[in-house]
């Protein structure tokens, strides 16, 4: 497939970068400095980011929540408005710099915001951002994509731009210190669900795309193999920088991309409020065994290249246990009930929902997955 790859976002890496971000905010700019519920006050993130800041015209704009809320965020977009702020530097982690990234096309979008998730407008112009990540897991900090949430309608919907990428990003491993092991471990798994979803598919012989895919995911499941020490300094950097590759576009070039464990994933977080990650590690393993046939080659590839697998008959299920099994080893929830969703009256309502909305009608890479076989794959993961 032919493919046009930009990425216009600095990456920032290391330790005691934040220091230099006003290197690269334009002189005299007025910015929104947005985080989310006061991780990084106890940190010493927020310091740090004060201090770099000095001189320059600041408003604060704080509590976007996990998940983060369009009734939130349309705050974050007035006080744009009324400030006129030119800058949004996101602080946080996925949430905040989705959140950042919607604030910043709305500011620029005289109708209904809502229509920037629902894909009614097309983004054409947006406040520039950047980015101080202090949890690596959703690649956000140098991508286009953001996820929004309205909690009047329960939809969690994702959307996508070019006008989005932050103009930098801070990727310091040492503010990951603070992090607690679940959001380690989520975000551990959602970046290998992330390379999974660009590359179990179908094979097309893209060798560099599956080759910096399977590196990624074996560096991945050796972190996750030593997540003892997770409190090591060279551990949290592979973590940031691994999360970073996985969604940065990179391995997508020219390939199919599958995305429905996600897009299942994002009706079970705005249905019952399960961790993004950890709607992922439920629906994923069922999906994958449900649609085993159309990704058998990828997965006896993957069990190769990635697990070390010897090659017989059942590679492709025995990957799928494997891939389960280092969920399960994490204490990652590979069922609904792991989660304490076990009311059969709670699933019927949320397999209604997906029933009812468009965007669901034919997912995954081959458009095979319809609200039928997502009804399969959901009973499958109780
Ligand atoms: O709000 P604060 O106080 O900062 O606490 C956060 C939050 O409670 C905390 N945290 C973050 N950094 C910390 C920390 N706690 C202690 N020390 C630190 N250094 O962690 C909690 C979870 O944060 P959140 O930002 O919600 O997590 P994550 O980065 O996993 O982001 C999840 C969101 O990203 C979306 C998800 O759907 C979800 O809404 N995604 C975005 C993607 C993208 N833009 O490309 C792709 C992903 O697939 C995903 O869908
Ligand atoms: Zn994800």
């Amino acid at each position: 497939m032919n493919f046009t790859y930009q990425n216009p976002t600095k990456l920032l890496f290391g330790e005691g970068r934040i220091s230099e971000i006003t290197k690269h905010i334009p002189a005299g700019s007025r910015v929104l400095l947005a985080y989310g519920g006061g991780s990084i006050k106890k940190n010493g993130v927020y310091d740090q980011v004060i201090a770099a800041l000095d001189g320059f015209f600041t408003i604060e704009f704080s509590g976007i929540e996990p998940n983060p809320r369009f009734e939130t965020l349309e705050k974050g977009v007035a006080l744009i408005k009324e400030n006129q702020l030119d800058f949004i530097l996101a602080v946080g982690g996925g949430s905040v710099v989705d959140g950042c990234k919607f604030i910043a096309a709305a500011a620029y979008y005289d109708g209904d915001h809502w229509d920037i998730p629902r894909g009614k407008h097309r983004i054409s112009q947006a406040t520039p951002l950047a980015a101080i990540l202090t949890l690596p897991a959703t690649g956000s900090e140098s991508n286009g994509n953001a996820v929004v949430t309205r909690k009047a309608t329960g939809e969690k919907l994702a959307f996508g731009s070019p006008h989005v990428y932050p103009v930098f990003s801070v990727l310091d491993p040492s503010t990951m210190k603070t992090l607690p092991e679940r959001q380690l471990k989520n975000g551990l798994v959602d970046a290998f669900i992330h390379v999974c979803e660009q590359y179990l598919t179908f094979p097309t012989g893209a060798l560099v795309q599956d080759g910096f895919a399977e590196a990624l995911l074996r560096t991945l499941i050796k972190l996750g193999k030593e997540f003892d020490q997770h409190d090591q300094d060279q551990w949290r950097a592979n973590l940031m920088y691994a999360a970073n590759q996985g969604l940065n576009g990179l391995i997508s070039c020219g390939v199919p991309n599958d995305w429905a464990t996600h897009q299942i994933g994002h009706e079970l977080t705005a249905r019952f409020g399960i961790d993004h990650a950890q709607t992922l590690s439920i629906i994923q393993p069922s999906l994958l065994r449900n649609q085993i046939e159309l990704k058998r080659a990828k997965l006896e590839q993957m069990g190769s290249a990635v697990f070390g697998l010897p090659a017989t008959d059942d590679l492709a299920e025995k990957t799928v246990d494997a891939i389960e099994g280092f969920y399960q080893s994490l204490s990652m929830p590979v069922r609904l009930s792991d989660a304490n969703i076990t009311d059969q009256g709670d699933i019927d309502a949320l397999l209604n929902i997906i029933a009812g909305r468009n965007f669901l009608k034919a997912i995954g890479e081959n458009g095979k997955i319809t609200p039928e076989v997502i009804r399969e794959i959901v009973i499958a993961a109780r």
